[in-house]
This record gives C-alpha cells, structure tokens and sequence, in this order.
C-alpha cells in the first residue's frame, strides 16, 4: 500500500466536493488554517479511543447526537446549551435505568458540510424555476436560494473553525463552571418539559450519590466534571488536512495515563478539529478519497453502513482503516431503516467477527427512515425510529454480538420535525417550528423518551 500523508487523499478521486471557483483564494484560507491553533488536543483523543474501546467490549455506551447539519445563525448560548442538556439528560436516563456509563459524542462544534443526492436543485424565485447549485452546508455555501448564496465561498472554512471554536469554547466553560454536575441535575431541565419518570431518576441518582457521598465512595470532583467530545462527518477534505497536526511521541506517564502512549508510539497524525470523525455512507467507498484520508489519522473513525454495503467491501474496509485490529478504532454506524435491518445487518455482523475486528456497534436509527410529507416536509416517524433501534438490539442479541452506541440527529429546542412520540407530533403540526438547514431532528421531549425507551432495551 502507498505511503500516506495528510495529503495523500488528493491523488483518489473524492465524492461530494465543491468546485471552488477561487483557488488561489482557497489556499490562502488553508494557510491560515493550518497555522490556527487545534480545536482539541492529543490526549483527549487518546482518552475517547480507551472510552470507544471499553465500548466496543460491552462496557459502556456510547451516545452520539446533535444536528443534521450545524448552522453558523445558531451558534448561541441557548441553542448549545440546549443542546448539551439533551445529551446530559439522556446519558443519565442511560447510566441510571441503563445501568451502562455512557460516553457523550455530540455532532457539534464542526458539524457544518452536508453530502447531497445531486449537485444542482430546481428551485421557484419569483415567479419562476431556476436551476441553482445545491446547499452542501455553512461550511461551503448558503441556504438562501439564490445564485450567489449558492457559490462555494473559501472564506467559509475559515468562519466555520471560528464558529467551531466559539461552540466548543462554550461547552468547555459550561462543563467547567458546574454546568454538568450530577449534584445539579435541574441545570438541565429544558423549558417545555420535564416528565415525571425523568424527575424520578433525578430523585434516585440524587439519592444514590448523597448515599455514596456518605460513604466516602466518590470523590466530588469526579462527579463535577464530565467527559464531553466533539464528533462531525470528514466531509470536505482540504479543510480535515488543514486541521490535521503531526504530534510527536508522547513522552511520561502523564501521557500514559491517558491511553495516549500506547496509540501512537512514535508520533502519529491527529485531526484536532474534533475528537472523533465519520466518514458518510455516500463517501465511504473503497479506492476513494475520503478513506484514504482516514485510514492514516489516529483519531477514532466511525462509518456509516447502509443497505449497499457489501460484507466483502465491509471486511475490506476495516482492513484498511484498522490494520493493527484495535478495538474501538472503528465504530460502525448502521442505518438501514426499519424495514431493511433485518436483511442487513446479520450478515455483516457475521463478517466482522469472522475478521477479528473488534468494532464497536452503534445504530444509527434516523437515516434510513426519511419520508417526505404531502406537503413537501422530510419528517422521520418516531415509532420507525424505535422500531429500527429495536430490531438492532434483538438482532445483535441473537447473533451473540452488542449494540454498543445510538446515533440521533436531535435538538434540545421545542421544534417539530419528527413526528409521533407520546407527546404525538401530528404532519399538521410539523411547519409551527421546522427550522432544520437538512434533516429532522427530534426535539428535547421525543429525544429523552426516547432515552427511557433504549434504556430499557439495554437492561434486558
Ligand atoms: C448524516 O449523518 O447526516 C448523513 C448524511 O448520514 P448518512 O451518511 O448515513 O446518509
Ligand atoms: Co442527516
């Protein structure tokens, strides 16, 4: 196999890339980038890879969410804080009546390229239909349908590392200032909501730390702090190589005690753009760019696996991504939609461990259960989604495998973009708050019972 570098992807040929127009404009924007401080650091890379490995061997579960697509307009205070009090609420519904530590993976804090079906829409202005450049994503160009919101924009990339910084500034300072203390959890209540089964938990969970706490079990500070880390899809290439960093051998036990050493003895290369990267399901082919580029950095890889994955093309990916057979370094992401899980998914899990990859499962239920409206609207039917998680879990069951990891595209604010869930979004209600730039999420409310539900699927 050719020698890889952070550069080595340009010589394959790369799905899902804009045409910039500027290119001189383009290389001075990844110029600066590069010179740009890291997002994350090293060693809380290294500290998700042992997290994703205790995962993939059924010791904890692994909670990956946010939105579809990040927009630069929502990066405030509320819409982030929003954001991770829906995962905090989750991960306490699943560490509590899960009975599994979870690890908290949002899609945030870079998640701003989107893959499309097509390159051009057809889309009204005025009184008539024009054919316009699609949307890829803030980090490319614009949603407002015109012809110059539509051009892929250098000065983007450069906007979305602030804006990326600006929202994992603020994760970070909420996690320091208190903001997740499981002393605290009403810190965490969202406005609309809060049932009375999520405010049981937080009665028990209090009870049992104050029990703990008596008994000397816990030391507060490892309660105070939680462990929060950024993921997005590797979408757009020059921008993950202009974030990507060498880091040399790390030196002492410091370095040791966070799992770092032992993955990359010698210095290794790291995206410190995020702690974890995934490649999509329409840029994961075998031969293309994307996976070039993956398979060289040390940062945990997820995938996303839908109905046209092959178990051969399976195998022959892992081999590429994971040659040393690390657990946890990949995490396959199923998203096959309820109705094709069941073809699916045994044979590939079949295949993994016949191939002694130690991968960590996770099921991506939204994906693959898209639906358009009457009205136009892409919307996802909570009971599809449950049933696909479901299924997941039973099928891994009965092929003596783990479902090990949930993906959701979600959101703490009160939108209404999924339908059903007890508090029964109805197709009527769905235009009152649509706001997402590509997919629907579910909102806070369907999102933590959703929590509930999987947490009973795992104490099974
Ligand atoms: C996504 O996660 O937003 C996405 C586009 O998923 P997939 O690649 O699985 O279609
Ligand atoms: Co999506």
């Amino acid at each position: 196999m050719a020698m890889w570098n952070p550069h080595s992807w340009q010589a394959l040929p790369a799905a899902q890339q804009p045409e910039y127009p500027n290119l001189s404009e383009l290389e001075r924007v990844l110029a600066q980038l590069r010179r740009l401080p890291p997002l994350v650091v090293p060693e809380e890379v290294g500290r998700l890879r042992v997290l994703l490995a205790e995962a993939a061997a059924g010791k904890r579960f692994l909670l990956q969410g946010g939105d579809c697509a990040e927009q630069f307009k929502d990066c405030n205070a509320e819409a982030i804080a929003d954001k991770l009090r829906v995962l905090l609420q989750m991960s306490v519904v699943l560490t509590h009546s899960g009975r599994r530590p979870v690890v908290r993976v949002g899609r945030i804090a870079g998640q701003y390229a989107k893959p499309r079906s097509g390159g051009t829409e057809r889309v009204r202005v005025g009184a008539k239909e024009v054919e316009l450049p699609v949307y890829r994503g803030d980090l490319i160009n614009a949603l407002e349908a015109t012809p110059g919101a539509r051009k892929a924009d250098p000065d983007r990339l450069l906007q979305a590392y602030f804006h990326a910084a600006a929202t994992s500034n603020h994760i970070r300072a909420l996690i320091e200032g208190g903001f997740a203390d499981l002393h605290h959890p009403e810190r965490w209540e969202l406005h609309q909501q809060s049932t009375e089964a999520y405010r049981e938990v937080l009665e028990e969970v209090r009870e049992s730390l104050e029990f703990l706490e008596a008994l000397g079990g816990v030391e507060r500070g490892t309660l105070e702090r939680i462990d929060f880390f950024t993921s997005h899809e590797a979408l757009l290439l020059p921008f993950e190589e202009a974030l990507t960093r060498w880091v040399p051998d790390p030196e002492g036990g410091g370095a040791n005690a966070m799992g770092l050493s032992s993955l990359a003895r010698g210095g290794g290369y790291y995206n410190l753009g995020a702690h974890m990267l995934w490649v999509g399901e329409r840029t994961r082919e075998l031969g293309g760019a994307h996976l070039e580029y993956l398979r060289g950095i040390q940062n945990p890889i997820g995938v996303k696996l839908g109905p046209s994955i092959t178990a051969a093309q399976l195998r022959e990916l892992l081999q590429l991504l994971d040659p040393t057979h690390t657990p946890g370094r990949v995490t396959l992401i199923t998203r096959f939609g309820a109705g094709s899980i069941r073809e699916h998914l045994a044979p590939l899990i079949h295949a993994v461990k016949r191939s002694g990859h130690q991968v960590l499962w996770s099921c991506d239920p939204m994906h693959g259960n898209t639906v358009k409206t009457g009205g136009g609207l892409k919307t996802r039917h909570f009971e599809a989604v449950l049933s696909e998680l479901r299924q997941a879990f039973e099928i891994h069951a009965a092929e003596d495998s783990q479902l090990g990891g949930v993906h959701f595209e979600l959101t703490g604010e009160a939108v209404t973009e999924c339908m059903g869930g007890h508090a029964g979004v109805l197709e009527s209600d769905l235009p009152r708050a649509y706001e997402t730039g590509c997919d629907p999420r579910l909102n806070g409310v369907q999102s933590l019972e959703m929590a509930f539900l999987i947490a009973g699927m795992l104490r099974k």
